[in-house]
């Protein structure tokens, strides 16, 4: 590890939490440079919902490479591109009814969210950006101006003005947190200017997977119809099928203006699109440019992911059978120890458990990672053990991996008793 500690700059992170020198991966299995093998319980963070390299997306890609095909476009129009548009509309979009043109901003998720947000206060004219509490949007500037944890904000950052963030549901308990933001928009003297738009993730990955209710998501819509808002879902995390359905918002049916799509969809590739509602596409040319908007690689290998995991509900199904295989587990864990207070939260296979003690959940997940097993943290205070799995995970593997985190919960929390 030795080059890494001198030469790379300290905000290196996972690094730290997973100290080893990583070489190979297929599916949920990594491999080190020694051959050590790991099971994979992070999918990095969201991006590797079909797993690592999946098979038909490298063929794919190596194909495409070995044709010398098109790399890097900007945002000229490519094969790659239009097969991916094509397959796009016809296994995502016209299924669901769904209207949207898309735009390919640079590569990030924060990119992403960036633009939505110009564009949502563009098309509005309007400045203010209502986020919610815990919220997770990415690092840049804007991005990270509606986002929550203290932890990444830093008042040597400067401004990060028209921003006002709300409570999430359930932030207040059983309180119906939406009714205060409502009371905020209808009462001239609340100090709330009109804003331009919401954005929201209907489960928050980041900020501690907590999962807004459908008639939450229902209501924010509402209010945001009736004051001209437009409502922003960011379905980077936990949207490519990670709930279930493809969106996440699927279920509670909810129309978004904007949509905002990364990780997954590249199959590991770095890819981000922005889905818009076509009335609001007020963009002119080039307003929000990028050298590496449209990465050829990523097209390719979202085109085939998509064609071979959305052409039926087969994952969806897999996710939800999956998803009771894990809560399982974790009620299991709630349930033997209850003087830990432990809390299981979810949906689909974003899943954790909090236990509301400081340095708890980091511990399980070093001991975890010390019996190969690398699973992340989440929360503002650190005490939730995400379990994200691959969608695609076989089932074998599965389970070894939640005997190994039973197994290092037990052990941690017997310390803790
Ligand atoms: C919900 C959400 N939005 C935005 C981002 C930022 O994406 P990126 O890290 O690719 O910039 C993330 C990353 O974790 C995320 O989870």
């Amino acid at each position: 590890m030795e080059v890494f500690d001198e030469y790379e700059s300290e905000v290196r992170g996972y690094i730290r939490s997973f100290p080893t020198v990583f070489d190979k991966a297929v599916g949920s299995e990594l491999f080190d440079e020694d051959g050590r093998r790991y099971i994979d319980f992070f999918a990095g963070a969201g991006t590797l919902n079909y797993g690592h390299n999946p098979e038909r997306a490298v063929e794919a890609q190596i194909q495409y490479l070995q044709d010398r095909r098109i790399a890097h476009g900007l945002d000229k129009a490519t094969v790659a591109k239009k097969a991916f548009l094509e397959t796009f509309i016809e296994k995502i979009l016209e299924p669901r009814q769904m209207e949207y043109k898309l735009q390919f901003t640079g590569p990030t998720g924060t990119n992403c969210t960036e633009a939505a947000m110009k564009l949502a206060r563009q098309a509005t004219g309007r400045n203010l950006i209502v986020a919610f509490t815990n919220g997770y949007h990415g690092h840049t500037m804007g991005a990270l101006a509606v986002t929550g944890n203290q932890a990444y904000r830093d008042e040597s950052y400067g401004a990060r003005g028209a921003v006002n963030f709300m409570p999430f549901d359930g932030f207040l308990g059983d309180m119906d947190t939406l009714y205060i933001f409502e009371r905020y928009l209808d009462d001239k003297g609340s100090g709330l200017e009109a804003p331009a738009a919401v954005i929201v993730e209907t489960v928050q990955g980041e900020g501690g997977i907590n999962v807004a209710s459908s008639a939450w998501l229902q209501g924010l819509e509402k209010l945001c119809r009736k004051h001209g808002i437009l409502l922003i879902v960011d379905d980077i995390q936990v949207g490519n099928g990670r709930t279930g359905k493809f969106f996440s918002f699927e279920e509670a049916g909810i129309r978004p203006d904007l949509i905002c799509l990364s990780k997954s969809i590249g199959g590991g590739n770095p890819m981000a699109v922005l889905l818009i509602n076509p009335e609001v596409d007020v963009w002119s040319p080039g307003e929000h440019t990028g050298t590496f908007r449209g990465n050829s690689l990523a097209f390719v290998a979202a085109k085939e992911l998509i064609d071979q995991y959305w052409s039926d509900d087969h994952l969806t199904q897999e996710v939800y059978r999956k998803s009771e295989i894990v809560l399982e587990t974790l009620r299991g864990l709630r349930d033997e120890f209850p003087q830990l207070n432990s809390r299981v939260k979810g949906r689909g296979l974003v899943v954790g458990i909090e236990t509301p003690i400081d340095g708890f959940a980091a511990e399980v997940s070093a001991a975890a990672f010390e019996r190969m097993l690398i699973s992340e943290t989440c929360g503002a205070d650190g005490h939730v053990n995400k379990l994200f799995v691959a969608l695609t995970i076989e089932d074998d593997i599965l389970r070894e991996g939640l005997d190994i985190f039973a197994d290092v919960f037990r052990e941690v929390a017997r310390k803790h008793a």
